[in-house]
């Protein structure tokens, strides 16, 4: 069966960038003129996703509504004749089927996708975190994870190699074969290790492919010491069952869950953009001579 859905969980409280997470969800955060959130999507739809499901809290409406139309802002651009304007913003509400649940308690990772259980109804299914923007104009990165999903019919984890110094931020794989240049069987997954404990240093990096089976598992999973329901150790349960494989992701990573990552992905993106790309190379170049 098509891998055709995805969960965004998108209802965390964004506690690393406090205080504008305060009022605006850590989503919304734009790198230059398109919030982060939008950059998920397109590689979600680029990788051939149709409908998606966004689990956000109530008091991440902004979310909700920047993917819906805005007739009021519409008829105000056409009025102005501003046709280019109004194609872009309906672009977005027009981007692909995009559907909500509001998550009501902060339960966790493991808790968010539970709620895409209904949505998902029993089919292979993605999961995109929004902590990280990933670039590759040739092969999106959700769509690396779907092909070896469909020559193995086994869920997939999307990894990258970190250093030592980062492998406590990120689940950490086990591996237990290496079956093709960019592929490995997965043994286990540790979450957040030390440098002594990991297994390896390839990080889930937030694109994931999975058989439905992981909601029986993510549904027999404890509240941990902070209390929440983690996604890992569903994934743990998963592999005494089913095998489960990572690919390794090819593409440009911005973490932008961290301030220093996010600053990365502005000025990369800014020296890309049409309407500011040259003055910012002057700009940028002006303050390396200082
Ligand atoms: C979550 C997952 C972790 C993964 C990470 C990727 O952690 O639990 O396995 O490596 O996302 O961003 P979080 O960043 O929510 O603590």
């Amino acid at each position: 069966m098509k891998v055709r859905k995805a969960i965004i969980p998108a209802a965390g409280l964004g506690t690393r960038f406090l205080p504008i997470t305060k009022s605006v969800p850590k989503e919304m955060l734009p790198i230059i003129d398109k919030p982060t959130i939008q950059f998920i999507v397109e590689d979600a739809v680029k990788s051939g996703i149709e409908d998606i499901l966004i689990i956000i809290s109530s008091s991440k409406s902004s979310i909700l509504n920047y993917f819906d139309y805005s007739f009021q802002l519409e008829e105000n651009l056409k009025n102005k004749s501003k046709f280019k304007d109004i194609y872009k913003i309906k672009e977005i509400a027009d981007i692909a089927n995009v559907q909500f649940i509001i998550q009501k308690k902060p339960l966790g990772l493991g808790d968010a996708i539970m709620m895409g259980k209904n949505f998902v109804n029993n089919e292979p299914f993605a999961i995109l975190l929004g902590d990280d923007i990933l670039i590759n104009d040739h092969n999106p990165t959700l769509k690396q994870c779907i092909d070896i999903y469909n020559r193995t019919k086994s869920s997939v984890l999307g990894v990258q190699y970190v250093n030592d110094s980062d492998v406590n931020k990120y689940g950490i794989i086990g591996i237990k074969k290496n079956i093709l240049n960019s592929v490995f069987e997965v043994s286990s997954v540790i979450e957040k290790p030390s440098i002594k404990d990991k297994p390896s240093n390839y990080a889930i990096i937030g694109r994931y492919v999975f058989n439905p089976e992981i909601f029986d598992e993510i549904s027999k999973v404890n509240v941990d010491s902070t209390g929440e329901i983690q996604l890992t150790p569903a994934i743990n349960s998963l592999l005494s069952k089913q095998k489960v494989y990572s690919k390794n992701i090819e593409g440009k990573r911005y973490d932008i869950g961290s301030k220093l990552g996010f600053i990365k992905a502005v000025i990369d993106f800014g020296m890309d953009h049409d309407e500011i790309k040259h003055e910012l190379k002057e700009y940028l170049k002006s303050i390396n001579d200082i």
